[in-house]
């Protein structure tokens, strides 16, 4: 594992978005796996500015989304996939039928995550996974369980969760979708590389326990202590 302090948000953004840039010059059909929160917001906004410049090109990239909430219409401005299109998708060359994202208004959740698993085992599994961390330690929307979940599933989100995303809700936790279908573990864990961002002195603690406490589904991203490449980027 490798550890970098950045100095601020702005430092860990730069960082990160070297990270991806290097990922897709070097292979341009890279299959990059993406994450939303506010945390990758600086990140994708140094990529745009590259790419802007002509310095990076996602035009043969394929990228696919951790996750994405339930019954909440795509065209919802909290939808995951409003939020990649506002924050990213729209200001690069990436091709809109290579970025992927699991569809929360499927009719069956089932079928929809059996879909999503076989796409990026079709694709070839991700080469670069972007993520960032929730409060109690989920990665996606892989919440604390008594066992890690390996395949893409729908999940209930905790009321931690769905308290500390009320703030893009008008401040409800209720307002908060109550499930959310998320890539699993095997596929997150079989990422060629994994980059994982955290910003701020509040996300410290629960930095310190994935990496450094016992390995547990009761903390999901402490599953990622076991993976060969990983690059933890903080600022606090
Ligand atoms: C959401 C996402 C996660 C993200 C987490 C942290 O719940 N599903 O992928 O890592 O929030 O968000 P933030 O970066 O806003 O702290």
């Amino acid at each position: 594992m490798k550890l970098i302090h950045a100095k601020d948000y702005r430092d860990m953004s730069r960082k990160a978005a070297n990270v991806v840039s290097a990922q897709v010059i070097l292979k341009e059909s890279s299959v990059l796996g993406l994450a939303t929160g506010s945390t990758p917001i600086g990140t994708y906004q140094q990529l745009i500015e590259w790419h802007k410049k002509g310095d990076v090109s996602f035009a043969n990239a394929v990228t696919v989304n951790l996750d994405e909430y339930c019954a909440l219409p795509a065209s919802h401005e909290q939808s995951y996939l409003s939020f990649m299109n506002a924050n990213f998708f729209d200001h690069i060359d990436l091709r809109r039928e290579n970025a992927h994202l699991p569809n929360g208004m499927a009719k069956s959740y089932e079928a929809e995550c059996e879909a999503y698993d076989a796409l990026i085992a079709a694709l070839g599994g991700i080469d670069l996974q972007l993520l960032g961390i929730g409060p109690n330690g989920h990665i996606g929307f892989n919440e604390p369980d008594e066992q890690f979940v390996m395949g893409t599933h729908r999940a209930r989100l905790s009321d931690a969760t769905r308290l500390a995303n009320a703030r893009f809700f008008g401040g409800s936790a209720e307002n908060v979708p109550e499930f959310a279908i998320t890539m699993g573990i095997r596929h997150i864990m079989q990422a060629k590389r994994i980059l994982l961002i955290a910003n701020g002195a509040q996300k410290l603690d629960v930095i310190n326990r994935a990496l450094n406490g016992p390995v547990t589904p009761r903390l999901p991203a402490s599953i990622l202590q076991l993976h060969p490449d990983l690059t933890v980027i903080v600022s606090a």
